[in-house]
Order: structure tokens, then C-alpha cells, then sequence
């Protein structure tokens, strides 16, 4: 029922979220899709006629590639052990055969990572970096060149920069780090200085290009955030690659060395990173921003599946919020984390 009522909502035309919004379903075309490092891939997409995107705001896929036939998922199930849809698994007889099967029932969210675009011939190419984990990113993996494949988007609310600021702190972790590389194009046109802060488990977990020595101070060193201008500092947990330690730490160490004022925090990643980034941003008196990864149904209010506790400043009173038609990003201080 719930899947007729969201498919009816995307035939219809997305009718479901702001009214004043610009997005669609489009036919995405395959341009790239490159093995970054282990289990990351970023995924090159070539969409004619793609609406205005912002940085925070992400795109629902829709990966069918080959149909899901028994030999696609034995060939990638040797490189992705993690995927949890094993060939020859026979589906608990109270499930129907399809929620469990190979084939990704709902479409799943990823967020816009990078958009060039050409408008003589009204093309766009749209950068997705991604981290296989199941179904829909095991099927993403097996992508070529040229195959087809279905987006919905530009979907949420992206980030908004307060005119005030003078400086953007960046915030990624693992998957989070996608948006931020989008935020530092965007702050890059505007004139406003950045620096990125870079979290992951271990080095080989870094969706990135290094391309310079890796020190304990921000360097023009990932190619990512090279080309907009953005200094980068590495943290990972073990000690593999930059700052020993969680990212939110290197965020704390280092705005108690140099103090910044007038900047402001944005950030994505797994939810403990950025409620340890909320309040890291709350000692140092800094305004944070944080892009919601919450488990999404629909994408576009429809389903409830995504929502949070949320309390504006000066409230007594929660409320839900939809993180993917009132976010993804919202204010960290706003937020009741679970
Ligand atoms: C707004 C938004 C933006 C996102 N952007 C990116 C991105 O840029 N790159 C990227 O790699 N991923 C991103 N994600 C997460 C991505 O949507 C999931 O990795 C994807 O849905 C997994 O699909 P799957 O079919 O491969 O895995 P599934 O087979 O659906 O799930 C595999 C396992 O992962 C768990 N899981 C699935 N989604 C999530 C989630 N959101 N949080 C925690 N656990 C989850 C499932 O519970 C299950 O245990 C984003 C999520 C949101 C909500
Ligand atoms: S994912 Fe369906 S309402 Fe948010």
C-alpha cells in the first residue's frame, strides 16, 4: 500500500513536499563509476535538465543494473562479504519473496556530492561517492559505463550560509563526507573561506585523493577539496593517516588553538560524529549545522519513516520533524538527539 502511495507521488509529480520546490524523476546515465577505496565508489551521473541543487540536499536512487540475476550478486558477493543478501538465501516463508530478495524494493537516498554543469547542451554531471553496504550500493557497484539507472531529486533543504560568517568549518565522516566537498564548491564561489575536517575509521576508508603529505595541520592535501581552494585535516581512529582520534576531536583541538570567531560548523556523518560535533560547536560557541543521515523510506514526506525530536530554541515544547522534507540539514541545537 505504502509503496503504491509513493510510487503514485512520483509519477504525479512529486507533489508531496514544498509546493515552490523544483525536482524530478530523471533518466541518469552512467558517466563514471570509480572504485576511490575500499568499499567507496564514486558514481558519475550525466542528467539532461537537472533542477538547481545546494549543497546538504541529496538525490533518491533507483538501481535496477542487470534486473538482479543470481550471478551478479555471486559475483559481488566474494568482494562485498558485508552485503547481506547472500546467493541461494531462501526468504522466511511469512515474507514475501521480494523484501528479502535481491532486488532493492524502495528507492534509497545518497547525498549530491559534486554538479558540474554545461548549458549550452543542458546536461549536468552529478557526483555521488558511495560506500557499499547492501543491496541497493552492491548493485551500484556493478555499474558501467553507459547503463541507466533512476534518480528523484534534488530533494530536503540544503545548507544556508549566514551572511555573518566568516569562516566554514567543515565537518565529514565516512559517507558524510560527500556534501562537504559540494559546500566547499559553493563556499568557493561566494568568496568565503573554509577548511574541512576529515574523519574516518582508518585510512583505506577515505573516499578521497590525497595528494600531498598528511600533517597534523590543515594542508592543501585531497584533491577534493584542493580544487575549491579548501585546506583539509585528517583524523582517523587508529592512527592510520593525520590525527589519531575521532574528527571532533581534531575540530576541538584545533579552535582551541586558534580560536575562531565568526565561524560556523557544518557537518555530516554517522549520527554520534555529529552529536559530538553539536556539542564541540556549543563550547565553542560556534552555530551548527548538521546534514541528517537518518534511514529514509520515500524521500519526500510521504511515508514518516525519517523523523526526529526537534525543539527550536526558546521552546518547552518538541515537536517531529521529517528529516528528509524539513532537512536533511537543520540547526544542532534544535535537535534532540536519541
Ligand atoms: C540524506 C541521506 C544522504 C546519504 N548520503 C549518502 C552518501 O552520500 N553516500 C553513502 O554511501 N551513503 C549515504 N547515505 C546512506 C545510504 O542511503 C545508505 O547507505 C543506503 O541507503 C544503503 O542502501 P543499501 O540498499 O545498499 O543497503 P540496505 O540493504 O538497505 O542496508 C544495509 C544495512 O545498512 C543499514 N543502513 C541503511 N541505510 C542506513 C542509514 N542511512 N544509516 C544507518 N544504517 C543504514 C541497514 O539497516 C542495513 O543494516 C545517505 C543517507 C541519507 C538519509
Ligand atoms: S522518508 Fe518518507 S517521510 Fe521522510
Amino acid at each position: 500500500m505504502l509503496l503504491r502511495m509513493m510510487q503514485f507521488f512520483e509519477n504525479v509529480g512529486m507533489s508531496t513536499g514544498d509546493a515552490g520546490a523544483k525536482r524530478g524523476q530523471f533518466d541518469a546515465r552512467v558517466a563514471a563509476n570509480i572504485n576511490v577505496c575500499r568499499e567507496h565508489f564514486l558514481l558519475r551521473l550525466r542528467v539532461s535538465h537537472f533542477p538547481p541543487s545546494e549543497p546538504g540536499q541529496f538525490v533518491q536512487v533507483l538501481c535496477e543494473a542487470d534486473g538482479g540475476s543470481e550471478a551478479s550478486e555471486a559475483a559481488m558477493a566474494p568482494a562485498y562479504p558485508q552485503l547481506r543478501w547472500k546467493p541461494g538465501m531462501v526468504p522466511p516463508a511469512f515474507h514475501g519473496p521480494d523484501l528479502l530478495g535481491p532486488q532493492p524494493y524502495l528507492r534509497r537516498p545518497f547525498s549530491i556530492a559534486g554538479r558540474w554543469d554545461d548549458p549550452v547542451s543542458g546536461y549536468s554531471e552529478i557526483d555521488l561517492i558511495y560506500r557499499v553496504i547492501g543491496k541497493t550500493t552492491g548493485r551500484m557497484a556493478a555499474l558501467t559505463v553507459g547503463d541507466n539507472i533512476s534518480i528523484l531529486g534534488p530533494l530536503g533543504h540544503g545548507f544556508s550560509l549566514p551572511q555573518e560568517m566568516t569562516t566554514a568549518l567543515l565537518v565529514g565522516g565516512g559517507v558524510g563526507i560527500p556534501p562537504m566537498i559540494y559546500l566547499a564548491k559553493k563556499l568557493q564561489r561566494q568568496g568565503i573561506n573554509a577548511l574541512a575536517f576529515i574523519g574516518a575509521q582508518r585510512a583505506d576508508l577515505i573516499p578521497l585523493h590525497i595528494i600531498g603529505s598528511v600533517g597534523l595541520e590543515p594542508a592543501l592535501n585531497v584533491r577534493e577539496f584542493t580544487a575549491f581552494n579548501t585546506p583539509t585535516l585528517i583524523a582517523t581512529d587508529d592512527g592510520s593517516l593525520g590525527q589519531k582520534g575521532f574528527v571532533t576531536q581534531a575540530l576541538q583541538r584545533y579552535c582551541r588553538s586558534k580560536p575562531q570567531n565568526g565561524a560556523v560548523v557544518f557537518c555530516c556523518g554517522p549520527t554520534p560524529m555529529m552529536r559530538a560535533t553539536a556539542l564541540v560547536a556549543a563550547e565553542l560557541q560556534l552555530p551548527c549545522y548538521a546534514s541528517l543521515e537518518q534511514p529514509m523510506a520515500c524521500g519526500m514526506g510521504t511515508c514518516q519513516s525519517c523523523v526526529i525530536k526537534y525543539r527550536p530554541a526558546a521552546s518547552e515544547d518538541w515537536v517531529y520533524k521529517l528529516t528528509c522534507k524539513d532537512g536533511p540539514v537543520f540547526n544542532t541545537a534544535d535537535i534532540l538527539w536519541q
